[in-house]
């Protein structure tokens, strides 16, 4: 870690000149650089953590002294570039330090000139390579249906035949050019990994939402992003039950229509229930209808798919795909390949949404190159991967996890990775490890959720599967905490795996902090070290200033030289990404977490410091519930907060001010007539706000607290919600010791809440 002294930083240099670099491409690099599968170079790594440390600490001090260096070796080696060797050449030897890694603080750069494409790295790249053939995504679809048996494997040529036809598709009907973006409401289904392919291969930038969003929440991110072309499925399947994906698409575009946007193409993947290849389908309706009947035992087909917006559904290879874009797809038949687009590596590669401490979600946006290096080797690193290695990792697609972790860092390492539709706990909790054991995985990256939960079903649903192809144990996504880390080392891992925690967000792309197997030594809850070019810092939270040498705790931020996969921006608000992530503490990227480092440099994540709520591992912003509740009927004013729960980490509860005239809106309701109180059916439908306008995630299962009219929720003079004292009462702690109040402008709310809160236990 550098210190902030000048005296230090004297030395430091003193030091660096003195060095020899080591070479960047240590034992675990050596794997995909060559030219065919055959001559891959694959060098037998020592097990001895202490070894293991001390080859990290040399790799890990050049990296940071030597930023550029370090990963323009690493992009030259392991990635294809229209012009590498133009580009990269002035960086061998000791020109490396020409190249540009960084431009300042906020406005970061790398590889900049350099010209790739991310889809050719993840297929081409691969089949040239001998691995055409090899799975690159085996689909293991949800129990429960019709189309259970829909286990299906899509080798890297399958994968890259299928994603032309779409990106054909796209170029030819949807007319979307490079740049222009794709918004894709897809679930777990290969369809989402062909649709992302398709999107890099023509330079365009994929928006990929996530499928357990509402509407609102939809077209919202369809309008920020101006997206004209939207790519979603007929249906999504999970835990046996099926949701009607189309209709929330229909509904989300009515949404954009109304706010003056329109979406020009859609295509929709028709993944309707039936196990069998449908490729002998009429076109006729009236022959649909009929063959529909035929194939599901004299059942009629559901009228919400034959009233669909844009025609009527027409089941196709097992998938579904709307009758008009069925028909385009078959004319790409016959069109060559669609020709590679080569973009500069700072190009926006996509964009993902996700949830700040403040307003409406932001638009994260990440270039090609740097994030293409980043992921493809924090993949490798992080999970001792090679080419043909399966791995797991449970995370949605709609994540940034199932982006880096699910899709893009095992096809750029030449793995295949198993895509899940399905609940992690249905229909059993032997559900993971039967994958696990079914595909031989090498590598299960989960979430602590996940973990805590198939923990509390009882270890007899693991013990009773082999795992015996798992080397890696990966966690992300909040503290895996002391129990839920042993648990999953002595139970699933009994005993004998690495636990690999990975610390990062979706703004940085990949892994941050992370414990590399075998590296250092492996204790129960603690995050790891810094990965390669990475430098944390732990500044007091009072006054900003970094907390130098081992056990402090504070806030966790980032130094410079910041790491390629970082994103750049927020789509249109360069403003606000300035704002929220660098200027509050000047010279740092603050992360809104809070960490704690021990005596060997190991960093502890102990959580948000800001009002972003993690639920499950998903990342929940307290403004957008708060505004959801707000603009619900009943309610004047809403707070929310975070509660520990044991399960999800966190859980939302709501403190809701009801209107004036809510004596009339119970009428207006006709609340009396029904079984249930009023307050009940008000929570209800609170409730059912937050789930239609973010997504049933977003529901405050913690609990709604109806506070009546004029109570008022404390805040400071200056209009800031005392969430201190909420998060308390909110925890059922009701003792008044609140500390000093002086701030808040009607601290009398604060009596009025605690009566309430104890009425309603
Ligand atoms: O609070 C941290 C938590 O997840 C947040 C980032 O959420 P998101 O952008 O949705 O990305 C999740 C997947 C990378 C962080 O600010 N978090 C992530 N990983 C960990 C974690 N908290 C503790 N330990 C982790 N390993």
């Amino acid at each position: 870690r550098a210190s902030s002294s000048s005296e230090k930083e004297t030395k430091k240099r003193a030091k660096e000149e003195e060095e020899v670099p080591p070479s960047v491409l240590g034992p675990s690099h050596a794997t995909i650089h060559s030219s065919s599968v055959e001559k891959e170079t694959i060098e037998v790594v020592t097990d001895d953590p202490r070894e293991q440390l001390k080859r990290y600490q040399e790799k890990y001090r050049y990296s940071i002294r030597h930023p550029g260096a370090f990963w323009a070796e690493l992009a030259y080696e392991n990635y294809s570039w229209e012009n590498r060797d133009e580009f990269f050449k002035h960086n061998e030897h000791n020109e490396r330090e020409n190249f540009d890694a960084r431009k300042g603080d906020v406005n970061v750069e790398f590889f900049k000139g350099a010209k790739t494409n991310i889809a050719y790295n993840c297929l081409d790249r691969n089949i040239e390579k001998g691995l055409g053939d090899a799975p690159a995504i085996i689909f293991e679809s949800d129990e429960g249906f019709e189309r259970e048996k829909r286990c299906e494997t899509l080798t890297y040529l399958e994968l890259k035949e299928k994603s032309d036809k779409l990106a054909n598709h796209l170029i030819y009907v949807c007319n979307v050019k490079p740049g222009d973006v794709v918004v894709c409401y897809l679930p777990m289904i290969p369809e989402v990994v062909v649709t992302m392919m398709a999107c890099a291969r023509i330079g365009a930038v994929h928006n990929v939402v996530f499928a357990g969003y509402s509407a609102e929440a939809l077209a919202k991110r369809i309008i920020d992003s101006e997206a004209k072309v939207l790519v979603s499925a007929a249906m999504s399947y999970r835990g046996g039950k099926a949701i009607e994906l189309f209709k929330i698409v229909a509904e989300a575009e009515k949404i954009c229509e109304i706010q003056g946007h329109r979406i020009e193409e859609r295509v929709c993947h028709f993944n309707l229930p039936g196990s069998e290849p449908h490729t002998d389908w009429p076109k006729e309706k009236a022959e649909i209808l009929a063959a529909y009947k035929q194939r599901h035992g004299g059942n009629e087909m559901s009228p919400a798919w034959t009233d669909a917006p844009h025609g009527i559904m027409r089941p196709y290879y097992g998938l579904c795909l709307l009758e008009s874009f069925d028909l385009a797809l078959d004319e790409q038949e016959s069109r060559p390949p669609p020709v590679t687009i080569w973009r500069d590596a700072e190009d926006p590669a996509f964009i993902l949404y996700t949830s700040g401490s403040t307003g409406a979600p932001k638009g994260v946006v990440h270039v090609i190159g740097g994030y293409m290096v980043h992921v493809g080797e924090t993949m490798k690193e992080a999970f001792n991967v090679k080419a043909g290695d399966v791995t797991f990792c449970t995370a949605d697609v709609g994540w940034i996890t199932g982006h880096s972790y699910l899709v893009y860092g095992p096809l750029l390492n030449g793995c295949t990775s198993i895509l899940y539709e399905g609940k992690p706990d249905y229909p059993n909790a032997s559900r993971l490890w039967e994958i696990c054991d079914k595909y031989r995985a090498k590598v299960l990256y989960t979430a602590p959720t996940v973990i805590r939960s198939l923990k509390k079903q009882g270890d007899e649903w693991v013990t009773k599967t082999k795992r015996d192809s798992l080397e890696i144990l990966g966690t992300v996504g909040e503290p895996i905490g002391e129990s839920a880390w042993t648990w999953f080392h002595d139970v699933v891992g009994e005993g004998k795996l690495p636990i690999v925690d990975t610390w990062w967000q979706t703004e940085t792309g990949g892994h941050v902090i992370l414990s590399l197997p075998n590296v250092g030594e492996q204790k129960p809850g603690r995050c790891g070290l810094p990965f390669y070019g990475c430098i944390p810092a732990i500044l007091d939270p009072q006054t900003g200033k970094e907390l130098d040498g081992p056990n402090v705790e504070g806030l966790l931020a980032l130094k410079p030289p910041a790491l390629p996969g970082m994103f750049r921006d927020i789509y249109k608000n360069h403003e606000r990404y300035v704002k929220s992530y660098f200027q509050e503490i000047d010279g740092y990227y603050v992360s809104g977490d809070g960490a704690r480092r021990d005596e060997d440099g190991q960093y502890y994540i102990t959580g948000r410091v800001d009002d972003v709520i993690n639920c499950s591992g998903h990342r929940i912003g307290t403004a957008e519930v708060e505004n959801a509740l707000a603009r619900n009927v009943f309610v004047t004013e809403a707070a929310v907060v975070g509660i520990p729960s044991e399960i999800k980490g966190q859980e939302l509860f709501a403190f809701c001010s009801l209107r004036e005239d809510i004596q009339f809106l119970k009428e207006k309701a006709e609340l009396k007539s029904s079984k249930y109180t009023p307050e009940q059916l008000i929570v209800r439908d609170l409730m059912d706000t937050c789930a239609k306008e973010i997504g049933s995630f977003a529901k405050p299962t913690g609990g709604i607290l109806l506070l009546q009219p004029g109570t008022g929720i404390p805040k400071t003079r200056s209009g800031k919600l005392v969430r201190r004292v909420l998060r308390k009462i909110a925890k059922g702690d009701l003792t008044g010791d609140f500390g000093d109040l002086s701030a808040v402008a009607n601290p009398e709310s604060i009596q009025c809440i605690i009566q309430a809160k104890k009425k309603a236990n």
